[in-house]
């Protein structure tokens, strides 16, 4: 199949004698996808019971004989206001005890029982109407789960949910009180009902009580997402897709993926480099107006595992958005770029947010691919062009990474939890290796911790907090080099530190004595160059020392493939590390250009350009925001 393009439309916005000429210039534009419904409940049902379908049955009608073919979402991340008074104890309530109140959106509470059967009539009612409509070829169910801040909710019905949840994991409060520690500072209970999710307390609450309650609160949206599904499944055989953020690690996007048929994410990369990296600001300036080079090509891989193979882009930033501290427009050629780095990391579809700009509302200063009168926005023409060279290329195949990291939900739960050092951040971790990686040239596959991980020759597992002998077992038994640390095996399902002392990995006799987290002004040099950054453990034992720091201290131990890393390695150290690892089994690196990208798919090689000047490679001259591709040899 070749990839398609798309873009989100809200025809409840505009007067239905535009429909028609939109759904056409769509078509003229070369798209193919347009999402529609997500947020438009107070139109399907005004009040109560109350169900109004005409205009939708239109709206489907003229986009579906335009030659559209329909995203159609699920409206239960806008809760119309009848429905708090209905449920008044549906509203999330924050942190500090205050309901979340109407008046923008995602204001529900994942655990209220009430509202999760309001969403799974909805969805009902939609597919029973609509699960069949030639036009409607996929669902969207809600709409970015945890956005704003919203999994952790210390509702009433969450409290009760919570308690169940752990009656059901511990059987008493024994048990609970012996996995917890809760002798320390006698935090003991005598019963359930005691127990109270683990906000306002005086000093830190303990931290396996966080992780209890950081686990139930993910598995409420799991619990959540599966209602709607199954609400849809018996109605309609077009796949069912979520649109995820990106650095959302709130809840475990592999649990809710398993019942979903695509992973779909909403990718806005300059926004994203503004209000959620913590880069240089000379960084910040130099990819100002392209994104991060590695951000969203790490969620691209990320989401390909969530959804099996199967994923798109459901929001393309096309333009300034609305909501980053400062909100910059991309370098001409972006627009472009981002889609077709989605394409060569196996995107299905990628959709532009949104077809026009609201003159009205929240997102009147976000871009669209048209202007708020209609005229041609810049995306516009570059959408466009992506679609012609879609046409005029063959099929585009993922290709199997040679290199693979883990990457799991709870551990980035587990070290905001007890970060011990104010930067340690599992994400950033994941992002630095990544990003290693892929300044060596290199395309990356990302993979839950239970993957078959036997084909790849380098695995890099950062900062994985538990790891059960089942999988320490796997791990060594693996072929190629196996990267583990810093951090991995830490702790014990319950938050506990294991004993023996970790990383206990069998056949490499290492053992952190002692544990620093270290300040930005504090780096730990290397004896080979480069430093250790953020955090550094104390290895001692008997295995091959690969690296050290320049008082001798071992930071990277290994018996055969399998090493164990004791530190945050800096960029300089990192290259080295990676360089050294696919040097000794084979792997082909190059030294990329600053902010130049490859990715190898089956029959092509796309070199992506995010930096603000052309680059020459490989024999090719590719402009600043640029993409090229050849066939590979
Ligand atoms: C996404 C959201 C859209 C829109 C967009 C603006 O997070 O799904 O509805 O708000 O951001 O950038």
């Amino acid at each position: 199949m070749k990839p398609e393009l798309g873009v989100c439309f809200y025809p409840e916005h505009w007067p239905e004698a535009q429909w028609a000429e939109d759904a056409a210039r769509m078509r003229e534009t070369g798209l193919s996808w347009v999402r529609i419904g997500e947020f438009a409940w107070s139109r399907i049902e005004a009040e109560p019971g109350k169900l109004t379908f005409d205009w939708l049955d239109r709206a489907i009608e003229t986009l579906g004989a335009a030659g559209l073919k329909v995203v159609l979402g699920t409206p239960t991340a806008t809760p119309p206001r009848w429905m708090i008074e209905k449920h008044p104890d549906m509203l999330a309530v924050d942190a500090q005890g205050n309901p979340r109140k109407f008046g923008s959106r995602r204001h529900y509470c994942f655990s209220h029982m009430g509202y999760r059967e309001e969403s799974a009539r909805i969805a009902r009612i939609l597919g029973e109407r609509y699960g069949k409509n030639p036009h409607v070829q996929a669902w969207q169910i809600d709409n970015e789960y945890a956005c704003h801040e919203t999994t952790l909710s210390y509702s009433r019905a969450a409290v009760e949910g919570f308690r169940d949840w752990l009656a059901q994991r511990y059987q008493s409060p024994e048990a609970l009180n012996r996995a917890w520690g809760n002798v320390f500072w006698s935090m003991e209970y005598a019963d359930f009902s005691e127990i109270d999710p683990p906000n306002l307390t005086v000093t830190e609450p303990n931290p396996s009580h966080v992780m209890a309650w950081r686990r139930y609160s993910s598995d409420a949206v799991v619990a959540y997402n599966a209602a709607q599904v199954g609400a849809l499944r018996p109605l309609t055989n077009a796949p069912l897709i979520h649109n995820y953020m990106g650095r959302v690690l709130e809840f475990d996007h592999f649990d809710v993926g398993d019942d979903l048929d695509i992973a779909s994410w909403d990718s806005y990369p300059i926004g994203f480099l503004s209000d959620r990296l913590s880069d240089s600001p000379e960084h910040k300036r130099r990819y100002l107006r392209q994104g991060d080079p590695d951000m969203q090509a790490l969620h691209h891989d990320l989401y390909r595992a969530v959804g099996k193979g199967r994923w798109w882009v459901m929001e393309q930033q096309p333009g300034p958005v609305n909501w980053a501290p400062y909100n910059p427009a991309p370098l001409p050629g972006m627009a472009r770029l981002w889609a077709w780095e989605a394409i060569a990391h196996g995107a299905e579809a990628v959709c532009y947010f949104r077809w026009r700009q609201a003159p009205f509302a929240q997102e009147q200063m976000h871009a669209g691919l048209l202007r708020p009168d209609s005229a041609p926005a810049p995306a516009l023409g570059e959408a466009a062009q992506v679609a012609a060279e879609i046409e005029a290329l063959p099929e585009i195949r993922p290709a199997k990474a040679p290199v693979a990291i883990l990457f799991d939900y709870p551990s980035g739960w587990a070290w905001e939890t007890q970060p011990q050092g104010a930067d340690f951040d599992y994400f950033e971790l994941m992002l630095e290796m990544y990003r290693g990686l892929r300044k060596l040239g290199l395309s990356i596959d990302i993979l839950p911790v239970d993957a078959d991980t036997s084909d790849y020759s380098l695995l890099l597992v950062p900062g994985l907090f538990e790891l059960p002998d089942t999988i320490k077992a796997k791990l060594a038994a693996r072929d190629g080099i196996t990267l583990i640390g810093p951090r991995s095996g830490t702790r014990g399902a319950e938050f506990d530190i294991p004993v023996p002392l970790p990383p206990a990995l069998p056949s490499v006799d290492a053992t952190i004595a002692l544990t620093e987290s270290l300040p930005p002004s504090a780096p730990e040099p290397l004896a080979q160059g480069g430093a250790i950054i953020r955090w550094l453990e104390r290895l001692e034992g008997t295995a091959e020392v690969v690296e050290e720091t320049a008082s001798g201290q071992p930071v990277m131990m290994r018996s055969g493939g399998l090493h164990y890393l004791a530190g945050w390695p800096d960029a300089q150290a990192l290259a080295r590390i990676l360089s050294r690892a696919c040097a000794e089994l084979g792997i082909e690196t190059r030294q990329m250009p600053e902010g130049l990208r490859l990715r190898d798919t089956e029959g092509y090689r796309f070199y992506i350009n995010y930096a603000p000047e052309a680059v020459a490679f490989d024999g090719l001259d590719i402009p600043a925001a640029g993409v090229a591709w050849k066939e590979k040899q």
